[in-house]
């Protein structure tokens, strides 16, 4: 009987979504939760499923009959997917199951930003500070301008949901769909145009090689005084240690980040978590009820997929 390893970070050991489909397949689930039962089971599965643990080379080199890996989510960068292709092993992701949540999230990152909920709330809770003059002055939303980096699925339908709110909507994307973003009152620009005349920057692009540190000390030297910056993308496309010193000099006023250039749990005596014009979110843009039962499912059915010969929905290699 094929084996499918479950890697879950989530409390749901029963697997009562996936049990079903698996049963109905003949495919045996082994469910782990830490990482000694994850290493032993490699050499013995035909299928993984993991959220965000790194899936390496090495971890890689140790599957003995494994078909496929199945990321619970839509980008794979902790899976080394050169290593898994060598090998012969589907790559795949969940696709499209989160924008609704990814595109809700950035639009209520913009919303906050603009209106310095958390400034306000702080100055009450911790700084007393009570003057109007002592206050960041808001800007009308009809009056704003926002800059969409990346325009695919996320991208698209942010800016579906902001073009009613807001003055402009621009949008950068090497490989842009053209009539896209004209259907959506959406203007191309380049990447500098965009930086220098986006009041608000919201990043929806692949963290690659390519992406690493694209908004670094040169980009924000390009933005415009004053803009905020939404980062619900991935940790490593802004440079973390420029995004600190453009909010120091003022040329930044505030930004969201869901993801930091620390991956992993963050390490809270680092001073991207300790700004007070910076609003952390722990990667949980995508996080409803809805898409985690999705990701599940879809999940389980692209193992099943591979295990009986079909190609699944998100398979990338
Ligand atoms: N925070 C979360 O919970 C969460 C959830 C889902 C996805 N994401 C992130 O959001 C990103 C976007 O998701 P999507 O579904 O819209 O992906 P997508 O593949 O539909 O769109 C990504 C777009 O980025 C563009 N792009 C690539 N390189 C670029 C560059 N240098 N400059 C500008 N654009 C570039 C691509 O051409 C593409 O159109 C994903 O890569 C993922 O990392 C985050």
């Amino acid at each position: 009987m094929p084996k499918v390893g479950i890697y879950s970070v989530f409390n749901f050991a029963e697997c009562d979504l996936e049990r079903p489909i698996f049963e109905k397949a003949g495919v045996e689930m082994i469910v782990c939760q830490n990482d000694d039962d994850y290493r032993a089971m490699l050499p013995e599965i035909d299928a993984l499923i993991v959220a965000n643990l790194p899936v390496t080379a090495d971890d890689i080199s140790r599957m003995g009959r494994c078909k496929v890996i199945v990321r619970q989510g839509m980008g794979v960068d902790n899976i080394d997917v050169g290593a898994a292709t060598k090998r012969d092993i589907a790559v795949c992701n969940i696709p499209a199951y989160n924008i609704e949540e990814v595109s809700d999230y950035a639009l209520a990152a913009i919303l906050t930003l603009l209106r310095h909920l958390a400034f306000y709330d702080q100055s009450i809770k911790y700084r007393k500070v009570s003057q109007y003059a002592a206050f960041p002055i808001m800007k009308r939303f009809k009056e704003v301008s926002i800059g969409i980096l990346g325009f695919g699925k996320i991208g698209q339908l942010l800016a579906k949901k902001a073009r009613p709110l807001f003055k402009r909507i621009m949008a950068y994307d090497p490989f842009i769909n053209r009539e896209k973003a004209a259907e959506l009152g959406v203007e191309v620009t380049q990447l500098d145009d965009l930086l220098a005349s986006s009041d608000v920057i919201s990043l929806h692009l692949p963290y690659t090689k390519e992406t690493h540190h694209l908004i670094d000390r040169s980009a924000f030297a390009k933005i415009k005084r004053g803009a905020y910056i939404v980062n619900a993308a991935r940790g490593g496309i802004i440079d973390d240690s420029a995004l600190l010193e453009a909010i120091e000099r003022g040329d930044v006023q505030g930004a969201v980040l869901d993801m930091t250039e620390e991956m992993e749990w963050p390490k809270l005596d680092n001073p991207i978590y300790n700004n007070l014009l910076i609003i952390n979110t722990p990667h949980c843009a995508w996080y409803t009820q809805e898409a985690l039962d999705t990701s599940r499912i879809v999940a389980a059915e692209e193992v099943v997929d591979v295990i009986q010969g079909r190609t699944p929905v998100g398979k990338l290699n």
